[in-house]
């Protein structure tokens, strides 16, 4: 692990185990996130983003089975792999909440109606950082000033019902940031709120994280958001990454055709009225029962038939930080992977006409 690096994330599977069959929603996802840095994790609803930074935490639920590695910095204890720990373990308590911390996609859901504000976000303090209730309340107060909710006093003893949307997530981040994490995952911290709100959201979160020093992976499927946000990206389509790279280059320069197709589907500024939005058709697929195919494949204008229907291209470095999954991308590194799965996919048929079908040869032989 890279001194740099505050989180590795390797190989990492997700598998649910339902009646109708195996799912498999993060299928070999690999990442990390540099100390103080935000990486953005963009990608359509059931690319299996959640799973995957709910994995990082060990907060799936008990169906969903994680494999890989997800090494963390824990800086005098060392580098740990997350997923060794027990997930409800006194371990990885200590690192969950103080070291790494979350903001949910809900707000609304994230705080129990039945206990104040101040009341949930003081439990954070109270478990990490003093047992001092009077010390505790002092601190709980300053975070919720600091992310601009006005009149924390009356505020501390409201409900969440007793907040407006925008508030509830202010709240929602002064839960996370009570113990000055290290690391903060913000899964689509601002899909539930309006434009204006959104804004002031994104620039307190900027503020904070100079302020803290931490890394943030920001999960959302808003390219607009990740350009205003984001040192780099990880674009994520069907469980796995399939393009990544600083920010700016992914912008001005995206290989994919699903990255294109998402940065083709946003407003652009200057853009003329008349121009329309590009749409990518068609959904992501249900990670069930996936054939040996570019998950892609039945959605991709620049697909090669014959090879993208038989074999799925890996995430290959195409220039320093640049890497892309796909076999019909110019760059060297696509080419030779793409000229070894023709060659790998000839073989296997040339190997199928020479040892006929088992089964093939048994019903011939049985018609005679
Ligand atoms: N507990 C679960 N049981 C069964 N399937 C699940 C479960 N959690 C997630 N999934 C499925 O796994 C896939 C990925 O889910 P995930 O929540 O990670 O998507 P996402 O990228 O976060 O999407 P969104 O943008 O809508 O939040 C989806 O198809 C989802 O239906
Ligand atoms: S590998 Fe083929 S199907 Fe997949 S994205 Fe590239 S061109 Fe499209
Ligand atoms: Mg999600």
């Amino acid at each position: 692990m890279s001194q740099e690096n505050i989180l590795e994330v390797k190989d990492l599977h997700v598998d649910i185990k339902l009646h109708e069959g195996v799912l498999t929603p993060v299928r070999g996802v690999s990442f990390e996130i540099a100390k103080g840095e935000t990486l953005g994790l963009v990608g359509e609803s059931g690319s299996g983003k959640s799973l995957t930074c709910k994995a990082i935490l060990g907060i799936n639920e008990k169906k969903c089975k994680s494999s890989g590695e997800i090494i963390y910095d824990a800086h005098e204890k060392g580098k740990i792999d997350l997923l060794k720990l027990n997930p409800t373990g006194k371990e990885i308590r200590e690192i969950r909440g103080k070291q790494i911390s979350m903001i949910f996609q809900e707000p609304m859901v994230a705080f129990s109606p039945m206990y104040t504000i101040g009341n949930q976000i003081n439990e954070a303090t109270l478990l990490h950082i003093t047992k001092d209730k009077k010390k505790a309340k002092e601190i709980t107060l300053d975070v919720m000033r600091k992310v601009g909710i006005a009149n924390v006093e009356k505020r501390f003893k409201q409900y969440p019902h007793e907040f407006s949307g925008g508030m509830l997530q202010r709240a929602l981040i002064a839960m996370a940031l009570v113990c000055n994490p290290k690391l903060l995952i913000a899964d689509e911290p601002t899909t539930a709120l309006d434009v204006t709100i959104q804004a002031q959201i994104l620039e307190l979160m900027k503020e904070l994280q100079k302020e803290f020093n931490m890394a943030i992976l920001f999960i959302t499927h808003d390219l607009g958001v990740v350009a205003r946000m984001c040192d780099r990206v990880a674009v994520m389509y069907l469980g796995r990454i399939v393009e990544s790279g600083p920010a700016a280059t992914i912008y001005a320069d995206p290989e994919h055709p699903y990255t294109r197709g998402l940065i083709g589907s946003v407003h652009k500024i200057g853009g003329k009225k008349e121009d329309r939005l590009f749409s990518i058709p068609g959904t992501v697929p249900l990670a069930m029962n996936l054939p040996k195919a570019c998950g892609f494949y039945d959605r991709c204008d620049a697909r090669i038939e014959g090879l993208c229907d038989k074999a799925e291209p890996d995430l290959v470095e195409i220039a320093p930080g640049h890497c892309v999954a796909c076999f019909n991308c110019p760059h060297e590194a696509c080419k030779k992977q793409k000229e070894e799965a023709m060659a790998k996919i000839k073989a296997e048929e040339a190997a199928a006409k020479v040892a006929p079908d088992p089964e093939e040869g048994g019903k011939k032989r049985g018609k005679r």
